[in-house]
C-alpha cells in the first residue's frame, strides 16, 4: 500500500469509533504506535509500517474486507433498520461503516452471507449473468407435485407470472417424514437469481410451503461448517481468489 493516513482516520476505517471517539480515546493514553503512547491523533502512519495498538491491542489496516458470516435468523441483511438488528451488528468491535451484504437473505432466513466493501465483486456475484450457483437446504411441507424436479429444471413460473430461470432440485435421502404431523421433505435447491423470496415462492407456485431455509454456498464459497449461527471469519486468501476468479472471468464488457 505504501500510504500514510492519519492515525483517526485508520483506527476510524477499522471501525473502533468515531473521530471525536478516537481523538478522546489517545488523551488516554489508549493508543500506541509502535510501542509509544501517541496523543496526536491527526499525525499520519505508514499502514504497512507502523504498529498501531488500541487498549494493548494491535489493529489491522484491510482496504477491503471480505467476511463470511453464518447468519442466524432473526437479523436483517441489511446495514440500517430501526427496529431490528442488522447483520452488522453481529460484527463486534468491528463496525466498519463501508461493510454491506452481498445480497440479502430473509430475516427467518439463515447461513451463509458475504459482507465486504468491494462493490465491484459484489456486483459482478449478484448479476444473474454471471450465474453464480446459490445452494440452499430447506425443509418443505406438503405434497410435492412428482414433476417438481422437472418443472423447476426446465425454468418455471412462480404464482404471480414472474418466470425463474432453470433451478436445480434434489431431494435428500431421509426423504419424507413426519414433523407435528405434517408431511415434510427435506430438499437441496440450486439456484442462479436471487428474486425476493424466491426459494420460497418457487415452493408456493408447487403449492407447497418452506418452513425451514438456510443457504450453504454461493459459487465456490461454501458455509464454515465450524462456524455457529452468529459468528463469522474472513476468508481465506484461497477462497478470496477463488470467488474472483469466478466472478471476473468472462463477459469484460459489462
Ligand atoms: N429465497 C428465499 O425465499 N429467501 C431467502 O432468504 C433466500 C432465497
Amino acid at each position: 500500500m505504501g500510504m500514510n493516513i492519519r492515525l483517526d482516520r485508520f483506527l476510524a476505517d477499522m471501525g473502533k469509533g468515531s473521530r471525536s471517539e478516537i481523538r478522546q480515546a489517545a488523551k488516554k493514553g489508549r493508543i500506541q504506535v509502535n510501542g509509544k503512547i501517541e496523543k496526536q491523533t491527526d499525525r499520519k502512519i505508514d499502514p504497512d509500517r507502523d504498529q498501531v495498538m488500541l487498549d494493548g491491542k494491535s489493529v489491522q489496516y484491510h482496504t477491503w474486507e471480505y467476511i463470511m458470516l453464518y447468519k442466524p435468523q432473526g437479523v436483517i441483511s441489511a446495514t440500517e433498520d430501526l427496529h431490528h438488528r442488522t447483520v452488522l451488528d453481529l460484527l463486534d468491535g468491528e463496525n466498519r461503516r463501508d461493510l454491506f451484504p452481498v445480497g440479502r437473505l430473509d430475516v427467518d432466513t439463515e447461513g451463509l452471507l458475504l459482507l465486504t466493501n468491494d462493490g465491484e465483486l459484489a456486483h459482478r456475484l449478484l448479476s444473474p449473468r454471471k450465474h453464480v450457483d446459490k445452494v440452499y437446504f430447506a425443509r418443505v411441507a406438503g405434497q410435492l407435485p412428482k414433476d417438481a424436479r422437472e418443472r423447476m429444471a426446465a425454468g418455471m413460473m412462480l404464482e404471480d407470472g414472474t418466470p425463474v430461470q432453470p433451478a436445480k432440485l434434489e431431494l435428500l435421502k431421509d426423504e419424507e417424514y413426519q414433523n407435528e404431523g405434517e408431511q415434510e421433505i427435506r430438499i437441496l435447491l440450486t439456484i442462479q437469481e436471487g428474486k425476493y423470496h424466491q426459494v420460497k415462492r418457487m415452493f408456493e407456485a408447487m403449492g407447497c410451503r418452506v418452513v425451514y431455509l438456510k443457504r450453504l454456498s454461493m459459487g465456490p464459497l461454501v458455509l464454515d461448517e465450524t462456524l455457529l449461527p452468529g459468528e463469522y471469519r474472513r476468508l481465506t486468501q484461497e477462497e478470496l481468489a477463488r470467488l474472483k476468479e469466478g466472478a471476473f472471468q468472462d463477459q469484460k464488457t459489462d
